[in-house]
This record gives C-alpha cells, sequence and structure tokens, in this order.
C-alpha cells in the first residue's frame, strides 16, 4: 500500500509516523508534510491541503492507493468525494456527512433526531433574539459559530455582555450561532473508526484546551492530551457508548450517509451523564499524538480494513501503557505569533520512551529546523504508569528549544482543561 498522508500537523506526522510502521507499506507521501514527515516519506510540499483538484491530480499520477485526510477543512471542502470519483479509495467522510463538523446548528438536529444527551440548545440566525434570548436566559450559557472556526468559535464566557456582542458578530458575518446551556464537568475525547457499517473505538483520551496552567486563559486547539484517563470509570464509558456512541452510529446508517472514516466525541462527562458536546470528522490534534503510540494492531491493515468494510472483524490490540502528550508552542500563542524561529537540534529520545512529532516546521538544505505554526511540536511521553509517561514528555519537551518557546507544565492533571 502506498498511502498519502493530507495535512502538516503533529496529528499528521503522527498518522504518517504509525503508517510507517505499517507492514503494508510500501512507500509514503505526505501532502504538505513538515520536517517531521519528511524523514518517514516525501513530502509533497508545493500541494496545499485544501488544493482539492490538485491533490485528486498528484494522488493519481503517483498511483496512491490510500489517502488519509487529517484536518476538517479539505474534508468540508469535498476532497473524499473528489477522489472517490476518481477512483482514489481515501479515508474520510463525504462532504455531506463533514457537516456533522461544518454546521454545529445541523449537528445538533442530528443529535436531537437521534436522541443523543447533548446541553439544551437554540440556534438563531436573527441578532435582536439572540439579544433576547441570552439576556433572559436566567443561567450560564455558551455562544457558538455554527461553521468551521477553527478552535475560536466557542465563547464560554460568564460575561453576558460579551456573549451577546460575540453572537451578534458571527450572525453578522452570515453565519448561525447555537447558544446552549453551560455544562460543568470533565471532557473525554472519544474516536471511533468506522467502515460505513461498523466501528471499532480507540481508547478515550482527554486534552488540555486553555492555555494557562490550571485551566485558565484563553482556548487553544489542545495544549497537551493524556491517554488513557485514569478517572473515567469504565461503567461511565459504558454509558458514553450506549447512549453516545451507538445511536450516532445508528442514525448515519439511518440517514444513508456512508461514513468511512474517523469520527471525534466531544464529551463532558456531567453529574447528569454523559453529554455530547460536539462531533469532529476526523482525528483530534493532539489526541492524536497520544492515541495511536497505544494501537498495537498494524494501523495500515486497521485503514485496509476500512476500505473493504472489514471493521467488524478487525482485532484492536491495544498497549497497556499510558501516553502523555506536551505541546510546545510559539510565542504568543493561540494570538498572533512569528513563525521561522530556528529550532536547537531536537532530542532523539528511545522510541518506547518518548516521541516528537513536528507541526507545520520546514527544514532548509542545511539542516536547520524552523517553526511555521502557532503550536509547533507535541512531545510524547510513554510508560506503564501515566507519572513515567509525564516524565519522560517533559523530560523531551524541555529540550525542545526555539525562541520564546513554551509549555503548559500541568498536563496530566485532574480537571485542568
Ligand atoms: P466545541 O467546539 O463545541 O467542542 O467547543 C469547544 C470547547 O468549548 C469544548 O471542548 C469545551 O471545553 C467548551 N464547551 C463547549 N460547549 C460547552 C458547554 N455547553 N459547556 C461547557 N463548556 C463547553
Ligand atoms: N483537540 C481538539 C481538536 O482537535 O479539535
Amino acid at each position: 500500500m502506498k498511502p498519502l498522508v493530507v495535512g502538516n500537523g503533529a496529528r499528521e506526522h503522527a498518522l504518517a509516523w504509525k503508517l510507517s510502521r505499517s507492514n503494508r507499506i510500501s512507500g509514503l507521501y505526505v501532502a504538505p508534510g513538515n520536517a517531521g514527515t519528511a524523514t518517514l516519506g516525501e513530502n509533497l510540499e508545493s500541494l496545499s491541503a485544501e488544493d482539492v483538484e490538485a491533490i485528486v491530480r498528484t494522488a493519481v499520477d503517483k498511483g496512491v492507493d490510500m489517502v488519509f485526510v487529517g484536518p476538517e477543512g479539505p474534508l468540508a471542502l469535498g476532497l473524499v468525494d473528489a477522489l472517490t470519483e476518481s477512483g482514489v479509495p481515501a479515508i474520510g467522510p463525504p462532504a455531506e456527512a463533514s457537516r456533522l463538523e461544518a454546521s454545529k446548528a445541523e449537528s445538533k438536529r442530528f443529535m436531537d433526531a437521534y436522541r443523543i444527551p447533548t446541553a439544551a440548545h437554540r440556534t438563531f440566525d436573527d441578532p435582536d433574539q439572540l439579544e433576547t434570548y441570552v439576556r433572559n436566559a436566567g443561567r450560564r450559557l455558551v455562544v457558538k459559530k455554527s461553521g468551521l472556526a477553527a478552535g475560536k468559535g466557542v465563547i464560554e464566557s460568564e460575561d453576558t455582555d460579551l456573549l451577546v456582542s460575540a453572537g451578534r458578530a458571527f450572525i453578522e458575518e452570515g453565519d448561525s450561532v447555537v447558544v446552549e446551556t453551560h455544562l460543568d464537568g470533565y471532557e473525554i475525547s472519544l474516536f471511533g473508526i468506522s467502515d460505513g457499517r461498523d466501528y471499532v473505538l480507540l481508547p478515550p483520551c482527554t486534552d488540555y484546551k486553555k492555555a494557562g496552567v490550571g485551566g485558565t486563559g484563553p482556548n487553544t486547539g489542545g495544549m497537551g492530551a493524556i491517554c488513557p484517563v485514569p478517572w473515567l470509570a469504565p461503567k461511565e464509558l459504558d454509558l458514553i457508548i450506549s447512549t453516545i456512541v451507538e445511536p450516532t452510529y445508528r442514525g448515519l446508517r439511518d440517514a444513508g450517509l456512508a461514513y468511512r472514516g474517523v469520527l471525534y466525541f466531544g464529551i463532558m462527562v456531567t453529574e447528569d451523564g454523559p453529554m455530547l458536546l460536539e462531533y469532529n470528522v476526523r482525528f483530534g490534534d493532539p489526541e492524536t499524538q497520544v492515541v495511536l503510540p497505544l494501537l498495537e494492531s498494524d494501523f495500515g491493515n486497521l485503514c485496509d480494513a476500512v476500505l473493504h468494510n472489514a471493521v467488524g472483524e478487525f482485532p484492536v490490540r491495544l498497549s497497556t501503557a499510558s501516553a502523555l502528550g506536551v505541546v510546545i508552542a510559539a510565542p504568543g500563542y493561540p494570538s498572533d505569533y512569528p513563525s521561522g524561529l530556528v529550532v536547537s537540534p531536537l532530542p532523539q529520545p528511545p522510541d518506547n520512551e518518548a516521541l516528537v512529532f513536528h507541526a507545520a516546521t520546514t527544514i532548509s538544505a542545511d539542516g536547520t529546523i524552523t517553526t511555521g505554526g502557532g503550536r509547533c511540536f507535541t512531545a510524547v511521553g510513554l510508560g506503564e504508569e501515566l507519572l513515567t509517561a509525564r516524565t519522560n514528555a517533559y523530560t523531551t519537551a524541555k529540550t525542545i528549544c526555539f525562541p520564546g518557546s513554551w509549555f503548559r507544565p500541568d498536563i496530566g492533571g485532574r480537571l485542568f482543561g
């Protein structure tokens, strides 16, 4: 199998790394890739992940026999539909099913139709109606832009004026706004992989979304993650599966949405049981970096099972270890940040102890690595105990240096989302 991974983040580096260890793989392309994926296969640097036409043309020209789409943008643009039309097998949902992520208004309709527990919510297209509702609700609310927003579309503030002004701004930009009850609890990210009929689940993980220590400060794409989650009781996971996962896959089948790919369940475990916050139609970042190292089954075989409707028979073998990922970010992230920062020589820990995944880095002819994004690396520590994984992750994170580099020092702490 000669796969092409689409994207340039640490999630795609982890995907490429996992695929590169598969017995089935005879070559590997990453479009556009980063300095980390360049060591695993061929980067197709000139290809943008969102240039659907160019990716399809290249996949056909190079005889790629499986495309794994990392980010949501190309899925919403119809990359999988276009690949399928050209006869290139692809892992990722078609654009219609990508609406589960690309439209929070539609995903809420889906949750309601299949009685999937979620926060009480209403969708608005009129700013005055939104304002009246938010000012008279009498309880804490969250305001969400319906469309894709790269982590910037959810306003969780207790300040009603801020909720109103953000909601109005989203509507004025031409989007709908979902307003929902604020939920208290802890978050779980769960990934299902399906072939359109059957699915398998990967072990639950959690990411740390806020920039600051103790879950303070602005939201980010995720500053760290752990897998599995020691405080998620097995009976709570069973409840998540029976009330959220099962009805979702049943709903997808009923709705005729052939879903061949990864579905991400963003869940809040509350005192009233688990509630679904959102679907994403792809793997999470940084969750992928901690989930994939714990999968012992051949990932190429799993992808092949997805493409050949054989997920129901696929034996998922998992490591008993834990993984903890720490994101090393650029100065200023999640606000404005510089790129092109020169990275000091990177650590090379033994890969049963720690892994280093790059995001949007580039490498020059003389081997100098420079940053290109806000979240620049994920250092993943592994260990039989979460504490060992944590030590291994931080030992590695501390030696990933570039001007102004920083990371959260408290990944692995409980409830510090
Ligand atoms: P979403 O894109 O809907 O997952 O929201 C992004 C993040 O905002 C979530 O991961 C939560 O941390 C937070 N969030 C979203 N909805 C709620 C809610 N109803 N109550 C509390 N926090 C929320
Ligand atoms: N870590 C959250 C996401 O990938 O959306």
